[in-house]
């Protein structure tokens, strides 16, 4: 290592996990402790250890999906002001899997939300993909949602009574994408979730995994910038919630999309890279998974179950 890797901290110790997009080092200075410094790549680590020695930031501002400063949200009852976000600040660079966790009222759909695009906050600054979109209107933000945004409900929230492929097909109807293109796209959303097979079946025909994966596949037709799922296992059993957690999985590692995902069970937030957990609307922790499990391996040492 050339000694100018960070100013002040000449010695990096040892890389301590670098995995697909995300780097950390940890860093000391004699008669000091060690610090451990976090940024998140796109390169070879290689090239990564090199590069330190221009950009002592460590991240690239265009790997941005998601750039947070100082955000609140206050919600006015009249008598009764509500602060569900207190000043969070936070950056999502492309690839990450975040965790988001916290205690019932800690301000977490609230944030989701706005990440979102479905509301605006009261004070703060959002970018996204370096777009301000916090000073949006509402038909811009729906613009924006509509076609950079993909959710995943704890409800599924498909349209009962239409098929899988029609439930897929509506972000792209509503885009005025044209039916070929459409239908092809939507096939192989379906099929790179799993449900290849099952594209004419309607969603009570469906097991609530299999809904799930659906909902999945509609999120992922648009090719968002970012995937943002309130609470997808809640409705799960726990060798379907791991079966969903292993879709999550493979889109994130298979083609860089970037996934946030709240969820109150930490067994859950294990499957992402990084946790953030919420108290009282602020940012308590945010760490990096260690050992982080992989579903497709947790999946394995589950009992298999009869699916229809
Ligand atoms: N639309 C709303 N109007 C008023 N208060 C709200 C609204 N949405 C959420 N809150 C309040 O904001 C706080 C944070 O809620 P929320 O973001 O839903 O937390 P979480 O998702 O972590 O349970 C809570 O005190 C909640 O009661
Ligand atoms: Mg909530």
């Amino acid at each position: 290592m050339a000694n100018s890797v960070l100013p002040g901290w000449p010695v990096a110790l040892a890389a301590d996990s670098i995995d697909a997009g995300c780097l950390r080092l940890k860093f000391s200075r004699a008669g000091d402790h060690p610090v451990t410094r976090q940024g998140f790549v796109e390169m070879a680590p290689t090239e990564v250890l090199d590069s330190l020695d221009q950009d002592t930031s460590v991240t690239s501002p265009n790997n941005k999906v998601i750039r947070i400063e100082n955000l609140h949200k206050t919600y006015d009852l009249g008598e009764v002001k509500v602060h569900a976000l207190r000043g969070v600040s936070i950056e999502v660079h492309r690839g990450e899997f975040v965790a988001v966790m916290g205690a019932s009222g800690s301000g977490k759909s609230t944030f989701m939300n706005i990440v979102g695009c479905l509301d605006r906050p009261t004070q703060g600054t959002y970018w996204l993909e370096s777009v301000d979109v916090s000073t949006l209107n509402k038909d811009a933000l729906a613009d924006i949602r509509n076609r950079r945004i993909g959710f995943v409900f704890q409800g599924f929230n498909l349209l009962a009574r239409t098929t899988a492929l029609d439930n897929v097909e509506l972000p792209l109807l509503y885009a005025g994408t044209d039916s070929k293109e459409r239908h092809e796209r939507s096939m192989k959303a379906l099929h790179d979730v799993g449900l290849a097979g099952r594209e004419y079946h309607m969603p009570n025909q469906l097991s609530g995994g299999q809904q799930q994966r659906v909902a999945i596949a509609r999120a992922l037709v648009n090719e968002p910038s970012i995937i943002l799922a309130d609470e997808p296992t809640g409705n799960l059993d726990s060798r379907t919630s791991v079966e969903v957690m292993d879709i999550f999985q493979k889109l994130n590692d298979r083609y860089n999309i970037t996934i946030v995902l709240v969820t109150h069970e930490h067994d859950i937030a294990k499957y992402a890279k990084r946790n953030v957990v919420f108290k009282d609307g602020r940012i308590r922790d945010d760490s990096l998974v260690e050992g982080r499990i992989s579903a497709e391996e947790e999946l394995k040492r589950l009992p298999p179950v009869e699916e229809d």
